[in-house]
């Protein structure tokens, strides 16, 4: 079956209380949009447009930075739901399937939920989603009949035996692309604010002889974003949601509650991540992997049988291998690490390529910035960096070498060579003692002056 979207990305968010567009604030280390966008790319659409307004530009390159092929429109100015979707008409006005209708200030849709609106499609014209609301508040009312949808009322526009009733409009329809334009180009602003309103689609479908019809889903799934306190609730629905899918994956959280996943963070069956571990955008970890506590990961790829942490840091770029264990207080950024390679305490990784089986020992630092550019570090196969190393990069390091600790390595190590780059050191036999022994007369004289 084919499918279009359309996502409804034009609103100002004023209750947000911010210069940056609504859908662009963060939920899971992701714009609000992305989050229904790839609620979108799920159901494998032929197209997905992008209907901005408020902050268009960015809200349009965060759109074809999600995915190239996502289409965008500017409606200016926003003059209601119905409105929004009919700019999406030059695009999709005459595709053939279905058209389904979302907000991207609404990120907790699920899938199978959209994809059970399809297949109401099967007895309805148009599929409104509907939810049982706690507080209905100011949402558009459905007015139903049997399995029938008689009509959406506005809650301003309602009356009141009408805002009585609790079964309200999460905004989201679907109807057969053809249909829903055709039907939009009736729509009027002839309500209590003037605007033209995608809810009255339903009427304006019976007046047709066609049929609307509901598919329900939780209220939590409904949760829309209009203000700060909202995205922190939306965020913890993300996340109890992400942990409870990790968990059913086979991925072991000691203390799932204390772990937070980013909208793309892919874990592998049989991985352990431990307590208080959190996901940036782009991280992969395969299988039996290990992430111990307190780790931040970004942008990342952590191989099967690695093990990285407590207290470890990865950031974009970081590229772990096979066996690879990266300890604590470890920071490593756009740098790969082959197999078995160990980095165990306090080093910092930066801008490198590290052979396999090579030991890196605590304390070992990756000079890679001279203040104006970043410069690589190459370490080959089974090397050994001793403790301290400084790595003034572009500096490469053979197979099989050693750095003595402490040493700075301003120049090429060939392989199999040992590299000293540190002062000699030098023993004063007594030194020591005769030097206390001073101080202390000193302290002592002090006192007695006083
Ligand atoms: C809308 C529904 C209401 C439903 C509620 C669910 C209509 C007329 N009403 O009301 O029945 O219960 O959502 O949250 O559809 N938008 C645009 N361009 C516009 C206007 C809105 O892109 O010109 C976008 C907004 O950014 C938002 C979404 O459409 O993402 C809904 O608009 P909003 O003004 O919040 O509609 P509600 O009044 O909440
Ligand atoms: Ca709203």
């Amino acid at each position: 079956m084919q499918v279009s979207v359309i996502v409804l990305a034009a609103g100002q968010g004023t209750r947000m209380n911010s210069d940056l567009p609504k859908v662009l604030h963060q939920m899971a280390a992701a714009p609000l949009l992305h989050h229904a966008l790839t609620t979108a790319r799920n159901l494998d659409p032929a197209r997905i447009v992008t209907v901005t307004g408020h902050g268009g530009e960015a809200v349009a390159a965060a759109a074809t930075a999600f995915d190239e092929t996502v289409e965008t429109v500017l409606q200016d100015p926003q003059l209601g739901t119905a409105h929004a979707v009919a700019q999406a008409a030059p695009f999709l006005a005459h595709a053939e399937g279905e058209a389904i209708v979302l907000y991207a200030d609404t990120p907790l849709i699920r899938e199978e939920t959209l994809r059970a609106m399809l297949a109401a499609r099967g007895q309805h014209a148009v599929v409104v989603l509907g939810f049982h609301a706690r507080d209905p508040g100011r949402y558009g009312r459905l007015i139903t009949e049997g399995s029938n949808l008689l009509a959406i009322r506005e809650f301003k526009d309602a009356s009141l035996d009408e805002r009585a009733i609790t079964l309200c409009n999460s905004g989201v329809i679907c109807a057969e692309a053809k249909t829903l334009f055709s039907l939009i180009a009736d729509v009027k602003a002839a309500n209590a604010v003037q605007e033209y309103y995608l809810t009255d689609i339903v009427e304006l479908a019976r007046a047709r002889g066609l049929s609307a019809g509901v598919v329900l889903c939780d209220e939590a799934e409904t949760l829309g974003v209009n203000t700060r306190a909202q995205l922190a609730e939306a965020e913890a629905a993300f996340q109890s949601r992400a942990r409870a899918e990790a968990l059913d994956n086979g991925v072991t959280l000691t203390a799932p509650d204390t772990v937070f996943f980013a909208l793309d963070t892919h874990v592998g069956r049989d991985a352990v991540i431990g307590p208080n571990v959190i996901f940036g955008p782009g991280v992969t970890i395969e299988s039996g992997a290990e992430i111990k506590g307190f780790c931040h990961l970004e942008g990342c790829h952590i191989s099967r049988g690695a093990t990285v942490g407590p207290f470890a840091r990865l950031r974009p770029g970081a590229e772990l291998a096979e066996d690879v264990h990266v300890g604590n207080f470890v920071e490593i950024k756009n740098a790969i690490l082959e197999e078995g390679v160990k980095v165990g305490h306090l080093t910092y990784i930066g801008d490198a390529d590290i052979g396999e089986f090579t030991n890196i020992g605590a304390g070992t630092v990756t000079c890679n910035y001279d203040g104006v550019m970043k410069h690589r570090t190459r370490i080959g196969k089974r090397a050994f960096i001793g403790s301290d190393t400084m790595l003034v990069a572009p500096v490469t390091v053979g197979d099989g070498a050693l750095t003595a600790s402490g040493s700075v390595i301003t120049e090429d190590v060939p392989p199999n060579a040992v590299a000293i780059g540190r002062a000699r050191q030098v023993t004063k036999p007594g030194l020591a003692a005769r030097m206390f022994d001073k101080l202390k007369a000193i302290k002592a004289s002090k006192a007695k002056g006083q």
